[in-house]
C-alpha cells in the first residue's frame, strides 16, 4: 500500500484568530433555488423541498483555471445529514466543484470564481469570511490515503492541536477514531506509526483526522478509488455512519458506489450539472437522455 509522504494535505493556516468560531448567521428566509441559466437547456434546476433547508446552496457557480472554464452555471443545493454524490466522466469538473465548496481552489494561482455558494445561509466568499474557517467548518479527505509519517494519536490530534483545541484531547481521539470506524482495530496502538496501517485504515484514519477538527460537512473526492473492495465496503460504512452527524458530499467515478450510499445524486458532464435527482431515481428514472445514456454506460 502507499506509504508516501503526504501530497495534497489540506493546509491549514494557523491564523491566530483560529479560535473564533463561523457564527451561524441570523435566520434567512430560504432561497428559492435558482432557475437554470435559459439559454443552458440542459441543466435541470433542483426541486425545492421546503421542509429541509439545504445545509449549501450553490448559485450559477462559474469557474476558470486561466482560460479553462471547468464549471458553467451550476446551481444545486445539498441538503443536511445527506449523502450527495457528484458523478460524471473524467475532466467533467466534479473534484473543482467540490473544491469550490471549502475554498481549496483559490489556492490554485490564476483561478476565477462567479456565483454565490452559501453553507447555513452564509457566504463563504464573502469579503469578511475568513477561507481558514470555511477549510475547518467543512473538511476533505482525499482520493489517496495521506497520514503523516506520525503515531496514529498525532495524525488525528494534529488538526485539533493546530485549532488550538482545549477539550480532552484523549476524548476527541477516541471518539473521531470510532466515528471513522478504526477505534477497535487501532485502540491498542495508538503510539505506533501510522503508516504500519493498511491502506483501507490509513484512510479511514484520514477521515478521523478530518473530524476531529470538528467540522460540520465533509468533502471526499473518490476516497475509496485506491482501495481494495473490502476496504471500500468498510468506507462505504463508515460514510454511511457519518450522515447522522455530517453532510457528506462524495466524488465518486464508481456509479455502483453512488447507488449504494447516497441520498441524491448530480451528473456532471463538460462543467454542466446536467441533472441532480434522488439518487434511485437519478439511475431508474433519469430525466434526461444525457443521464441515462452515462448511467448505463453508453458513454463515459
Ligand atoms: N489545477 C488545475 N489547473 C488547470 N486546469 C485544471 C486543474 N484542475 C483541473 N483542471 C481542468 O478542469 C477541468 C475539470 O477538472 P476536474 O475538476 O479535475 O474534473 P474531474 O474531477 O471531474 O475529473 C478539466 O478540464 C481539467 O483539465
Ligand atoms: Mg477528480
Amino acid at each position: 500500500m502507499p506509504t508516501d509522504m503526504p501530497n495534497d494535505n489540506p493546509r491549514p493556516d494557523s491564523s491566530p484568530d483560529m479560535d473564533e468560531t463561523v457564527s451561524d448567521s441570523a435566520p434567512e428566509p430560504v432561497s428559492a433555488n435558482g432557475q437554470a441559466d435559459p439559454d443552458d437547456a440542459a441543466a435541470a434546476p433542483p426541486k425545492a423541498d421546503p421542509s429541509v433547508r439545504p445545509k449549501i446552496e450553490i448559485q450559477d457557480l462559474n469557474f476558470w483555471y486561466t482560460d479553462t472554464h471547468a464549471l458553467k452555471g451550476i446551481t444545486m443545493n445539498v441538503k443536511p445529514h445527506q449523502v450527495t454524490a457528484l458523478i460524471g466522466p473524467s475532466g467533467c469538473g466534479k473534484s473543482t466543484l467540490l473544491r469550490c465548496l471549502n475554498r481549496m481552489n483559490e489556492l490554485i494561482d490564476g483561478t476565477t470564481l462567479e456565483g454565490d455558494i452559501q453553507v447555513d445561509g452564509q457566504d463563504i466568499y464573502a469579503p469578511d469570511t475568513d477561507p481558514v474557517m470555511v477549510r475547518r467548518r467543512i473538511g476533505m479527505v482525499f482520493q489517496k490515503p495521506n497520514p503523516f509519517p506520525k503515531t496514529i494519536y498525532k495524525n488525528v490530534a494534529w488538526g485539533a492541536q493546530i485549532n488550538g483545541y482545549t477539550g480532552d484531547m484523549d476524548d476527541l481521539v477516541e471518539r473521531s477514531l470510532r466515528q471513522a470506524a478504526l477505534w477497535d482495530e487501532v485502540k491498542d496502538q495508538l503510539h505506533s506509526s501510522a503508516l504500519n496501517l493498511s491502506g483501507g485504515q490509513q484512510q479511514r484514519l484520514c477521515i478521523a483526522r478530518t473530524l476531529a477538527v470538528q467540522p460540520d460537512v465533509v468533502l471526499m473526492d473518490e476516497p475509496a478509488s485506491a482501495l481494495d473492495p473490502i476496504a471500500t465496503s468498510k468506507i462505504e460504512e463508515t460514510i454511511t455512519e457519518l450522515k447522522s452527524d455530517y453532510t457528506i458530499v462524495i466524488v465518486t467515478h464508481n456509479m455502483q458506489q453512488a447507488s449504494r450510499i447516497s441520498d441524491e445524486t448530480a451528473f456532471l458532464y463538460m462543467g454542466r450539472l446536467v441533472e441532480m435527482n434522488p439518487t434511485e431515481k437519478l439511475f431508474t428514472r433519469p430525466e434526461k437522455d444525457r443521464t441515462e445514456a452515462y448511467v448505463t454506460g453508453r458513454f463515459g
